[in-house]
Formats: structure tokens, C-alpha cells, sequence
């Protein structure tokens, strides 16, 4: 539905310059202020993943800001969530995958008990960029054998060819609501 898409796309707000010079930060915190807004957003994930050939064992969402879409669209479909942290916030055991950012890289952690074998994984984030951090979070799933049915975010940005490398090369199916250059 176009319309949705549009009006959502109308809700995110591009900062110049932010965190550093030269970047369009593309702010999704408008769209969670509204409740008319925030709503639309959510219920737009929910449709999406409440049908039953498409509906989740588990959620599991990136840090930060797929933790508030992840668990609000988990509640929602009455499966569990799943955090998966930037190193050396999560007190249990857990696997690691560390990444290559712009400049230097990161790690992630997930919970060596958050997913069974065999579990199937919806995982959310807001935005793709480089594909970097979604990627990693797949391979912490695939780690303790779940499998990711698809990755989902509000944004993606497509010139940064990480929603291309995600499909092609990782394999991993992916649901997103508005583009931008
Ligand atoms: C942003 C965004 C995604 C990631 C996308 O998070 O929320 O998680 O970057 O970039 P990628 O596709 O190139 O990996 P950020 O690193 O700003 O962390 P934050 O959520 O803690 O602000
Ligand atoms: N917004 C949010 N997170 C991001 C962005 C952005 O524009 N670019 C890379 N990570």
C-alpha cells in the first residue's frame, strides 16, 4: 500500500551532518512519538508476519532501536523476544560476531539460550545500511541453529548496497517500508 508507505515516509526526519559531516541521518524517533503514527508502523510489521505461513517461533531485535520495533511487534504476535546487544551488555553466555564498520568494526552478543534449534526467526532492525550489523545478527541466529525466515526494518538505503548484499549473498529475505538515496 503505497499510501502507508508514503505517509510513514513523511514521519522520518533527515539531520544533516549527523554523527558526522557529509551524513543524512534518517531520524525514525518522529514516527514513534505520534501515537496515530506509531501505530501505522507497527500494525504494518504485524500484518505482515500474522499470517500464518509467514508468522515467527521468535522476534529478535538489534541494538538499539530494533529492540522498541522488535518488541512491540512481538507483543503483538504473541511470540518471545530476543535482544541482541553490543558487546559486554548481556550478563549470561553467549555467542559473538564481530564486523567490519565504515571505521574499525563491532561486536554483537546474543544469549546462548535465547533460540532452539530449529526456531524460526524473524529479526528487526530500523534501518539497513551496509548490511553489517543485520548480517551479524543472522549469523549469531544461525550459531544456535535457528533459522532467520527474514530480516525487516523501516528503512533501507539502497545506494549503500547492503539490502542487495543481505538477499544475494546472505540469502536472507528482507522486508522494509521506505527507501532512501
Ligand atoms: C544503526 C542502525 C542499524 C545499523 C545499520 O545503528 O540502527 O542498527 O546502524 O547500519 P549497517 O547496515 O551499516 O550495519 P548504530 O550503529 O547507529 O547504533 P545504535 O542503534 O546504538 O544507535
Ligand atoms: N539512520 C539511522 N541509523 C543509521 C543511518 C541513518 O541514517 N545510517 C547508518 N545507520
Amino acid at each position: 500500500t503505497t499510501s502507508v508507505n508514503d505517509y510513514l515516509r513523511q514521519h522520518i526526519r533527515t539531520v544533516s551532518d549527523w554523527p558526522a559531516p557529509g551524513v543524512q541521518f534518517r531520524d525514525i524517533t518522529p514516527l514513534l512519538q505520534d501515537p496515530k503514527v506509531f501505530r501505522i508502523l507497527i500494525d504494518a510489521f504485524v500484518h505482515r508476519y500474522m499470517d500464518p505461513d509467514m508468522r515467527p517461533d521468535v522476534v529478535a531485535g538489534l541494538d538499539a532501536r530494533g529492540f522498541i520495533l522488535g518488541a512491540v511487534i512481538a507483543y503483538e504476535l504473541n511470540v518471545g523476544f530476543v535482544p541482541i546487544r553490543k558487546k559486554g551488555k548481556l550478563p549470561f553466555t553467549t555467542v559473538e560476531e564481530t564486523y567490519e564498520l565504515e571505521y574499525g568494526s563491532a561486536t554483537v552478543e546474543l544469549h546462548t539460550d535465547a533460540v532452539k534449534p530449529g526456531d524460526k526467526v524473524l529479526l528487526i532492525d530500523d534501518l539497513i545500511a551496509t548490511g553489517g550489523t543485520m548480517m551479524a545478527g543472522k549469523k549469531l541466529l544461525e550459531k544456535l541453529g535457528a533459522t532467520v525466515m527474514e530480516g525487516a526494518a523501516i528503512v533501507d538505503l539502497p545506494e549503500l548496497g547492503g539490502s542487495k548484499l543481505l538477499q544475494d549473498t546472505g540469502k536472507l529475505p528482507l522486508f522494509t517500508l521506505v527507501d532512501f538515496e
